[in-house]
């Protein structure tokens, strides 16, 4: 089914507006995506109907929240066609469920001398939490490298995959080069070596179909916000075994069975690792957010996004001294590029003044950077309520930046 991009985008208050006299184009959706009014709407419903805490009150409003809220794990378990709800945890987003993982898995399987391995084009977020872990427990952390399209150069892993790595993690979708790495060749081949997966799935679930069943990943993790969803809140998936065996993240309420002074024994999955009031009112808004991808369908927002990524590539691509930074040949969502020796921030500075919105710095992968030899990329990242027209704007502005810095 063909979109109707123009009714879509009439769901989005936030892009009906003016910024610096003009009419806004958002191309930072790889940073946040914009929400539909049913999400600012399902949030405020919550708040004005709904508010309670759940799972422990005697009341109406504590049983409609609690149902509300185990209603989005149900609606989350179905997205990721994850095998039961018990393996959906709500996290605070990516961030927090790869911390979870990297703090409790290792805690429990890494051991001084074991390794934990990633890749060249990680987010931050996908590179601190295991170096932290690799040195509470003096592992090693080793990379697999790329090449200069941006894409993992996989012929490495199986000789860095040792009876020494204990998880790989790595990223479905790069956030600075739109890069779709084969997570499912990758998941298969560190299995061979008896190894877990963890798949940061944050730049992935808005614009590809995920089911965590058929790629057979160990935990997969995603962020509301990148999904039309509000910001704080996103999901951990994982196996349930790993998810059993592992410790508890966080201490605190509803992690409980029972508590004395001198033992505490825990709650079962997924309330183990869920310490604390949880975020429901941005549960049921990420809730929202993925009935709302599902209403539009996701195969027909990824013809959309891959028609809209060719005709912009194309249209970037004979823009005179653009360079391309990451040429993958599968890719979504972003493309990165330098232009004409400016200072990627002074790009971006003026293409705001023409009211379009660029990410422009490192992107919170300076190894990537590093690996280019740069120190930032103008980043264009595309959500399915973007046009050509917007891309052809977007071609005029940075002839606009060209002619001011000549
Ligand atoms: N991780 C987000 C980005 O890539 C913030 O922009």
């Amino acid at each position: 089914m063909l979109l109707n991009i123009e009714q879509i985008r009439t769901d989005f208050p936030a892009l009906h507006q003016h910024v610096n006299g003009r009419k806004l184009i958002y191309f930072d959706n790889a940073a946040t995506t914009q929400k539909p009014q049913a999400v600012i709407n399902r949030i405020s419903e919550y708040y004005s109907h709904e508010n309670s805490n759940i799972h422990r009150g005697a009341h109406y409003l504590s049983h409609k929240a609690t149902e509300a809220y185990e209603q989005a794990r149900k609606t989350l378990q179905q997205f990721l066609n994850a095998p039961d709800d018990r393996q959906i945890i709500f996290t605070r987003g990516t961030t927090e469920s790869i911390n979870l993982v990297a703090s409790s898995f290792c805690k429990k399987f890494v051991k001084p001398g074991d390794e934990i391995l990633i890749s060249a084009m990680e987010h931050h977020s996908n590179i601190v939490p295991w170096q932290i872990a690799c040195q509470d427990h003096q592992a090693e952390l080793k990379v697999i490298p790329m090449n200069d399209k941006g894409e993992l150069e996989l012929e490495h892993l199986s000789t860095l995959l040792t009876s020494k790595t204990k998880l790989l993690a790595v990223t479905h979708v790069s956030n600075a080069l739109g890069t779709i790495n084969p997570i499912k060749e990758i998941i298969t081949i560190a299995h061979k070596n008896g190894t877990p997966v963890l798949i940061d799935g944050a730049q992935a679930t808005s614009h590809l179909a995920v089911d965590v069943q058929d790629l057979d990943c160990d935990f997969y993790c995603m962020s509301a916000h990148k999904l039309y969803g509000p910001m704080g809140v996103g999901v951990l998936y994982g196996k349930e075994s790993w998810l059993e065996a592992m410790p508890p993240y966080q201490g605190g309420g509803e992690m409980i069975k029972d508590v004395s002074f001198t033992k505490t024994s825990y709650n079962d999955l997924p309330f183990k690792f869920e310490a604390g009031t949880p975020n429901v009112g941005d549960v049921l808004g990420m809730e929202e957010a993925v009935k709302y991808i599902n209403h539009l369908g996701i195969k027909n927002i990824a013809a959309h996004e891959t028609e809209l990524m060719d005709y912009a590539l194309s249209k970037l691509g004979s823009v005179d001294t653009l360079r391309f930074i990451g040429t993958p040949n599968e890719r979504t969502g972003v493309i990165s590029f330098s232009f004409n020796d400016i200072h990627p921030y002074d790009t971006g500075i003026i293409l705001d003044k023409l009211g379009i919105a660029v990410r422009t710095g490192h992107h919170c992968a300076q190894p990537v950077m590093d690996f280019f030899g740069i120190p930032g990329t103008v980043r264009v990242s595309f959500g399915f309520y973007n046009t050509r027209e917007e891309v052809d704007q977007l071609i005029e502005a940075l002839e606009k930046v060209r002619i001011m810095f000549s």
